[in-house]
Formats: structure tokens, C-alpha cells, sequence
């Protein structure tokens, strides 16, 4: 069981990390309370000090009764330094809820009070969970701040939709409910990928027509990059390969950069033999021009005729050289009608063991949207996953691939 070090803000929210502390406990975690001075005008430290019996610290002045320990631990005859006590001992850092004013704090590297300071000093995974009002949320600066602290690798819990604090408003920001944070909080110590080599690929391929000019399409990546992000995030070693991809790469994750489609097959069969876990969500050209100029195309003439040739089929060859034990999952984008009689077909067609379907007919999803919905079309059947972030549409994804990559015993 871990020793969970949880760090209380202030918002309305702050009543849930009550409970998350009473669920962690039953659960047989060992927790520590940090508060801000704010948070103890929402709730009392009485409170998590009745459940947990230790006290709680506000100040990184404070001398703590427990000298860093955790619950039913030996103290040390030494009195350490308050906030470097803490964090070394925690296998987690929780920041539950996260008001705007911390993470801002966080995101500058701000030290002023004991949940900051050992926020800053600690090298165990963190995760955040904001919680507030709609529009605090969605201003620039809360948004850039949240950006910055995941590029960090602080894995971010994202709010829910629904009621809010304040009276009548409805929208994002709420924290997730307790039991929503103890099973991300489970997900992160298990780190239940860990040990899987995962490969993802990302984004869409460029055909060049002359040096300037290509055949490109609509895929940014942000889907690949979620996969990527959030198998990072649950333990596993993960390699992007990024077809013209304009997004930061995720932390902790090796990038590789590919041009055409000839390039990402290329990457792919370089990469393919070390990997256990195949996810193809890059988008790749399925015709290149013939030729393409050495020099820039003048504008001369009624018009220019471009002979397409089919580029190489990267998933079939792929399958066809697959390991056993290698689990391979592709990507359809379809257009309306029958896509899902549509998957299953190319999933058998080219032996894989997962399809993720998009309708790109909608135009709310998919294709450079932070939001996805799809569709998992495997042997066994379907499952359709609703519309949601790309992160969350991600982790199901894994998730069913995973169990895939489990019943095929490796
Ligand atoms: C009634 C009330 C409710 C509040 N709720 C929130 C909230 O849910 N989220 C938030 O980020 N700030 C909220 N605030 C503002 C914070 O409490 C304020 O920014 C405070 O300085 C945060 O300090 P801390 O980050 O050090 O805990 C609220 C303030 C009041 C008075």
C-alpha cells in the first residue's frame, strides 16, 4: 500500500478530499495532509486530523509532530526539514482540488507554503486536479498553466461537467468525485502499463508534388499524442513516430519525426521488432504523385495533371511481420453509412487485433478537435465510446488493448 501525501487548496471542493482521504484509508493507504491558509477557511485540519491521526501542515515553517513520517512509521531522532521530509518519504503527491491560485503557483514554481515548497521538492508522481468556476477555468492563464505543469509530467486529473458551486451555473470545473480520484490515483502508483514497449504513431504524411507543394490531410496528431501522453503517464516506455505533428512531445516520451509515407513505413519497420503494443493512428497518404519535381511547378498552362500511384499498405506489411505477442491496433476514419461493417472488414482483412473507428462526417470531432468519439471494433464485437477529451478516449483505448494484449497470454 502507498504513502499518499495529499495537498488541499482552497475551493469549494475541498470538502470532497474529506472523503477521498476516508475511501484511501479504508483502502489501506497511509496519507499525510498538507493545506493551504485558504483552504482551511472551506474546511477544518480537525478533520483529517481525526481521521488520520496525524497533523496537518500549512507553513513550511511548521514543526511537524511526525518528523516527515507517515502514519504507524518510526520517527527519526533527527528532525528533518519539514517539506524535504515529506515529499521523500511519499510514493504520490495529490493536490486535490487544485484552486486557480495554486496551480498558478505550481506552474511558476512558487514556494510559499508548505503544500508548494514540498510540491516543488517532490520527485514521486504528482497529479493535480483542478477544481473551480467554468470561466476561471477556461481562461488563458489557468489553461496555461495546467499546459505547462503536463509538460512537466505532472499528470492533471481533469475537471468534470456539471453543477457548479456557484448558484444556477452549469459547466466544466467540478472535481471529480472521490472515488474517481482514488482510482487515478491507483492507476498511477500501479502504473499498470509498465513494463509494455508501446509505439504509437501520429499525425498525417505529406506526398511532395515539387519542394514545395505535397498531398497532405487533415490529421494533427493530437489523438497519436493523447495515446502517447497517457501510456507514458501509466508506466509504459513509449515511442511516438510523428508525421508533421505541431505539438509538444509529450513527457518522458522518444519522438521520432517522418515526412512521407514511405518514411513512417521506414520508422515503423525499425521500430516494429521491439515494441508489444502497436497503435497506428498516424494518417498516411494512400496515393503519392509518381514523380514529384525537383524544382518548384511554375504556374504556366490550362492546368496540371498529377499521376497518383498507391503508396505502400503500412499496417498490412506490418501485420504480416508481427510477432507473436505483438498486439497491433489501427485506425479508421470513416465517412458515414456502414464504417463500422467497414472496420470490421479491415480489421480482418489485415489481421489486427483492434480497430478504432471515427466518423469523420462529424465535424465536432475528430480531425485537429480536442475531442473524440469513436468506435472499438474488435473480433469479439464493438463498444462505442461517447464523445469525450481526447485523454479520456485515449485511456479506454488502452485500456481495451491491454486487456487484448493480456488474453493473448504475453
Ligand atoms: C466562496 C468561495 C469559493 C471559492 N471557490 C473556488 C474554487 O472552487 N476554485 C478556485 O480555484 N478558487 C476558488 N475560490 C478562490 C480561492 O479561494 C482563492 O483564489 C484563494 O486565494 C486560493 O488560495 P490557495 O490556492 O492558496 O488555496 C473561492 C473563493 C471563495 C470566497
Amino acid at each position: 500500500m502507498a504513502k499518499i501525501l495529499l495537498g488541499v487548496s482552497g475551493g469549494i471542493a475541498a470538502y470532497k478530499a474529506v472523503e477521498f482521504v476516508r475511501l484511501a484509508t479504508a483502502a489501506g493507504h497511509s496519507l499525510r495532509v498538507v493545506m493551504t491558509a485558504s483552504s482551511r477557511r472551506f474546511i477544518g485540519a480537525a478533520t483529517f486530523e481525526g481521521i488520520l491521526g496525524s497533523p496537518v501542515l500549512t507553513s513550511e515553517f511548521e514543526k511537524d509532530a511526525m518528523r516527515g513520517t507517515f502514519p504507524g512509521e518510526e520517527l527519526p531522532e533527527h528532525e528533518p526539514i519539514g517539506h524535504l521530509a515529506l515529499v521523500e518519504s511519499a510514493d504520490l503527491f495529490l493536490v486535490a482540488p487544485a484552486s486557480a491560485n495554486t496551480l498558478a503557483k505550481l506552474a511558476h514554481g512558487q514556494a510559499d507554503s508548505m503544500l508548494t515548497t514540498s510540491f516543488l521538492a517532490c520527485a514521486a508522481p504528482r497529479l493535480v486536479a483542478p477544481a473551480m468556476n467554468d470561466r476561471m477555468f477556461s481562461d488563458p492563464a489557468t489553461t496555461a498553466n495546467i499546459e505547462t505543469l503536463r509538460q512537466r509530467g505532472v499528470v492533471v486529473i481533469d475537471p468534470a461537467t456539471g453543477a457548479l458551486a456557484s448558484k444556477g451555473e452549469y459547466g466544466v470545473g467540478r472535481l471529480p468525485d472521490p472515488a474517481g480520484l482514488l482510482e487515478r490515483v491507483e492507476v498511477a502508483l500501479r502504473g499498470d502499463l509498465s513494463g509494455l514497449r508501446v509505439l504509437v504513431t501520429a499525425g498525417g504524411t505529406r506526398e511532395p508534388i515539387d519542394p514545395v507543394r505535397f498531398i497532405g490531410n487533415r490529421s494533427s496528431g493530437r489523438m497519436g499524442f493523447a495515446i502517447a501522453e497517457r501510456a507514458a503517464e501509466r508506466g509504459a516506455e513509449v515511442s511516438v513516430i510523428a508525421a508533421n505533428v505541431a505539438l509538444p512531445t509529450p513527457p518522458g516520451v522518444n519522438r521520432i519525426e517522418v515526412e512521407t509515407t514511405a518514411d513512417l513505413a521506414g520508422a515503423c519497420a525499425d521500430a516494429m521488432p521491439g515494441c508489444d503494443l502497436l497503435l497506428m493512428a498516424a494518417a498516411p497518404a494512400d496515393f503519392r504523385p509518381a514523380s514529384s519535381s525537383a524544382e518548384k511547378l511554375q504556374r504556366e498552362g490550362d492546368g496540371l495533371e498529377l499521376e497518383l500511384v498507391p503508396t505502400a499498405d503500412i499496417l498490412e506489411s506490418l501485420s504480416a511481420s508481427a510477432r507473436s505477442g505483438q498486439t497491433l491496433v489501427g485506425f479508421a476514419a470513416e465517412h458515414g453509412g456502414d464504417g463500422e461493417g467497414r472496420a470490421a472488414l479491415k480489421l480482418r482483412r489485415k489481421g489486427l487485433d483492434l480497430i478504432v473507428m471515427n466518423d469523420v462526417s462529424d465535424c465536432r470531432i475528430g480531425f485537429d478537435s480536442r475531442e473524440n468519439a469513436v468506435t472499438l471494433v474488435s473480433e469479439k464485437g464493438s463498444s462505442r465510446l461517447d464523445r469525450a477529451d481526447k485523454r479520456v478516449i485515449a485511456d479506454r483505448i488502452l485500456d481495451r488493448s491491454l486487456e487484448i494484449h493480456r488474453e493473448s497470454g504475453d
